[in-house]
């Protein structure tokens, strides 16, 4: 058969033509994409990041349920205005553990990957009650049943187990301890302040979400994990020093 016979089945049947279209492009495909399963250097670690306590973990799960990421991302792109605007560009290591990431580009609301330490406890209880009370033209609806809804500290277990199952690092220790550790963040005066210290070494304790509430007997609630981890994003690696070995690469 001639090479232009050959050609022909391809012109003269689409279906055989879109098969060989397929093949064609999945060897690009495959020639990008496979070695960033296997190289090292696909996600550089980066000092800093470290696996979400069972608090900021139960947060994110309720960031996730509601579709917070309808509306806003976590992903502050190298472009000059966004970096002005919401500080460093992202780093692939400060996503590293978390299952689904939250990148995107949506944003109806403004981007919150670092938003943890730009306002206060109360600001961020205030604003998720009633976006309108704090922002007056806000669009952002309200969630004032957070505040109520009790968290079972005895289920965080499992997700911090689901997690490790797909690789964020999580001791046998932190799994086993998580209902206390939950507790324990919220109530950094408690007896086990120090377990929760030597597990978690660059968490911040505090009453989170219930801002006066002896934090020993009552309840934890949703507000206190959605505060905890909006209160984390983008404050684990510290970029003074980040930028510093970069400059010395
Ligand atoms: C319908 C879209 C929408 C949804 C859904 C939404 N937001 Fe917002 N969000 C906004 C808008 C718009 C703003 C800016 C106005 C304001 O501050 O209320 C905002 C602002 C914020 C801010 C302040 C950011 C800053 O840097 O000033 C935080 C924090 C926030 N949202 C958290 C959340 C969380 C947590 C959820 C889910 C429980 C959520 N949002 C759901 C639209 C949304």
């Amino acid at each position: 058969m001639s090479l232009w016979a050959k050609h022909k089945i391809f012109e003269r049947n689409s279906i055989v033509l879109t098969i060989g279209i397929l093949g064609v492009v999945a060897i690009g495909g495959i020639v990008e994409i496979a070695p960033l399963f296997y190289l090292k250097s696909t996600i550089e670690r980066v000092e800093g990041v470290r696996p979400y306590t069972p608090l900021e973990l139960a947060g994110r799960n309720i960031y996730v349920r509601e579709g917070c990421y309808n509306c806003h991302s976590q992903m502050i792109r190298t472009l000059r205005d966004e970096v002005e605007r919401y500080g460093h560009y992202s780093l692939a290591a400060e996503s590293m553990y978390d299952h689904p990431f939250q990148w995107g580009s949506k944003r109806t609301g403004p981007d919150l990957a670092r938003v943890g330490g730009k306002y206060s406890d109360e600001w961020h209880v205030a604003h998720l009650v009633n976006p309108r009370a704090i922002v007056p033209q806000s669009i952002m609806p309200g969630y004032p049943f957070l505040v109520d809804a009790v968290l079972d500290p005895e289920r965080i277990a499992g997700h911090i187990s689901a997690n490790r199952a797909v690789g964020v690092p999580y001791s046998a220790a932190q799994i086993a301890n998580a209902a206390r550790d939950m507790r324990a963040q919220i109530d950094p005066d408690g007896p086990n302040a120090a377990g929760f210290r030597e597990r978690y070494p660059t968490a911040v304790s505090r009453s989170f979400g219930g801002a006066t509430a002896n934090a020993s007997n009552r309840p934890i609630t949703e507000m206190d994990a959605l505060v905890a981890y909006l209160q984390v994003l983008g404050t684990m690696v510290d970029f003074k020093a980040y930028d510093a070995r970069a400059n010395l690469r």
